[in-house]
């Protein structure tokens, strides 16, 4: 799954954080700040597409998020409103596969048929696998499936005895993706902010101070060059790794 860090990622994940700082900066409003944020989100899909990347799993909004204030609330809902309604054709276009994780029985109906559509429109595509984190916690996934889990052993699907590690995971979001090998963080915190928990056990971890609006295709290379400078070794040894892919 991605072990060689010099053939490049195969799925990055990211937390798109600073849009409000990016904002403030330029003595204008947050919402302006979401809005360069989301411009910026269509660019980097965009390259990552063309950099061949297989899965692109984006932090759009937290379960915590819900704590802002309403006004800023109502204004991300109503951007990834407007962006479902404007981008979902181009993306179908580009041949990507569009999905949603993250607890969407709090959204509009209007809200989740969109997100529904998108999926249905895009599940036989065969490019870019782009995952939307929405109302998404880390905690939550793990709770949900363990309810699930849970509910089959109830029902008896499964016995308590084949519940592992590889069974969790079935049931956890993004199950059919490979694990993140590199987890991007921008804005310059240095925390997941209960983002994939579970995923990103052996993720390899960039942080860096760029505010999301500003974090450009070169950006997103210098990610790169930083996984690729990286030795995963997964628990081995550092010469098992070298004999290994010698
Ligand atoms: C990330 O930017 C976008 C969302 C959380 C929706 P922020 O809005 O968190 O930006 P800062 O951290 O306040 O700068
Ligand atoms: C994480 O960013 C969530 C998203 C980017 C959607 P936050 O800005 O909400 O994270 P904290 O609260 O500062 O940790
Ligand atoms: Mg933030």
């Amino acid at each position: 799954m991605g072990e060689d860090s010099s053939s490049g990622p195969r799925h990055i994940a990211i937390i798109m954080d600073g849009n409000g700082r990016w904002a403030h900066q330029r003595g204008g409003p947050r919402a302006h700040g979401h809005q360069a944020g989301f411009r910026n989100t269509r660019d980097i899909v965009e390259a990552c597409g063309k950099l061949q990347i297989e899965s692109l799993t984006l932090f759009a909004f937290s379960s915590e998020n819900w704590k802002r204030p309403e006004k800023e609330v109502g204004f991300l809902l109503d951007l990834f409103l407007r962006a479902l309604q404007s981008e979902v054709a181009k993306l179908h276009e580009n041949n990507v596969v569009i999905t949603f994780i993250g607890e969407r029985s709090a959204f509009s109906s209007k809200l989740q048929l969109q997100m529904q559509k998108a999926e249905e429109k895009t599940e036989n595509n065969s490019g870019l696998k782009l995952a939307i984190a929405v109302n998404y916690g880390g905690r939550w996934d793990i709770v949900n499936a363990t309810k699930k889990i849970a509910e089959a052993v109830q029902q008896g699907t499964i016995t308590l005895d084949e519940i592992d590690q590889a069974l969790f995971n079935d049931y956890v979001s993004l199950a059919h993706n490979s694990e993140p090998d590199l987890f991007i963080r921008t804005g310059g915190e240095k925390r997941i902010s209960n983002y994939l928990l579970w995923h990103l056990a052996y993720t390899e971890l960039y942080f860096t101070d760029v505010l999301w609006p500003d974090f450009s295709e070169d950006e997103l290379k210098k990610a790169l060059e930083f996984y690729a400078g990286r030795q995963r070794r997964f628990g081995r040894t550092g010469e098992q790794v070298v004999n290994h892919n010698a």
